[in-house]
């Protein structure tokens, strides 16, 4: 008996053991993502604004759907890395308009889904989310690229991210408001876009952006309060960009602006919606 609680207790020394072996590479590997993304938004300040919206956006949305922890990282790290393809590619393939690139340029664009997945297929562990960086501009209806995958074919987080990538863009890079993003990813449910989730991620978005339609304010960095809308990017000293503008402040990401505070760029005053 006495033996059997013995085991009991080194069975349970040894779990413990291994639950903290787990958290710990988990924050290595987040550390690692965020350094990378930091890295990104160096270069290309559009590009890493949009993956950090993106990553946001989509975790705020898994987490609405009461999904488990591990499916929301998953997604969230998909989103993070969705573009990586993209780095090191002339800013106009990034920053400009789909439908206004040269034929060139659309050729150099349409490479950026399998280059992410080699890029990120390359790590040991990541080969879940390689998938899902290859299949985020795949069509719904089969249009789409690089392999034309139909339907249910496409991974579920591609699908996802598919919607919160074209939202992204129809906000920052066409200047849509909010109404009219949802507008236009409606238009393309059931052709480029997985119907059920879009009308998802519309109840989700009038719940999001619900304040939005207030006017801009500015308030000191002190007052900066969780569910207040980000109106513009917060930049550090050495450029990197702390928080892109578009986002919905959360507690982590106040404590974060805080945590900085002293290496903000043009002071400590920032615009924002609430
Ligand atoms: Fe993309
Ligand atoms: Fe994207």
């Amino acid at each position: 008996m006495e033996d059997q609680e013995k085991r009991i207790h080194e069975l349970e020394n040894e779990i413990k053991s291994l639950k903290d072996v787990r958290k710990t590479l988990r924050h290595n590997f987040q550390g690692m993502v965020q350094l990378l993304v930091e890295t990104i938004s160096l270069s290309n300040r559009f590009l890493g604004g949009h993956l950090k919206r993106t990553s946001v956006m989509i975790k705020s949305f898994l987490e609405k759907q009461n999904l488990p922890k591990d499916s929301v990282f998953f997604a969230y790290y998909a989103a993070l890395l969705h573009d990586i393809g993209l780095v090191g590619e002339d800013a106009v393939i990034i920053e400009k308009p789909r439908a206004e690139l040269s034929e060139e340029e659309e050729k150099l664009f349409l490479l950026h889904p399998v280059r992410g997945y080699e890029i990120v297929n390359s790590i040991y562990n990541l080969k879940r989310i390689a998938a899902s960086i290859r299949a985020h501009h795949e069509n719904y209806d089969g249009t789409g690229f690089p392999d034309k995958l139909i339907g249910r074919e496409i991974p579920e987080v591609s699908r996802l991210l598919h919607i919160v990538d074209d939202f992204d863009h129809y906000r920052f890079k066409y200047n849509s408001t909010p109404k009219e993003a949802v507008a236009k990813l409606l238009d393309g449910a059931g052709t480029v876009y997985d119907p059920e989730m879009v009308n998802q991620f519309e109840s989700f978005i009038n719940l999001y952006y619900q304040d939005t339609s207030h006017t801009a304010k500015t308030v000191n960095l002190d007052r900066l309060e969780s569910g207040m809308y980000l109106d513009e990017d917060i930049i550090l000293s050495n450029g990197v960009l702390l928080a892109p503008k578009g986002i919905i402040l959360d507690n982590l990401a106040v404590a974060k602006i805080h945590s900085f505070s002293s290496m903000i760029r043009g002071g400590h005053v920032i615009r924002v919606i609430y």
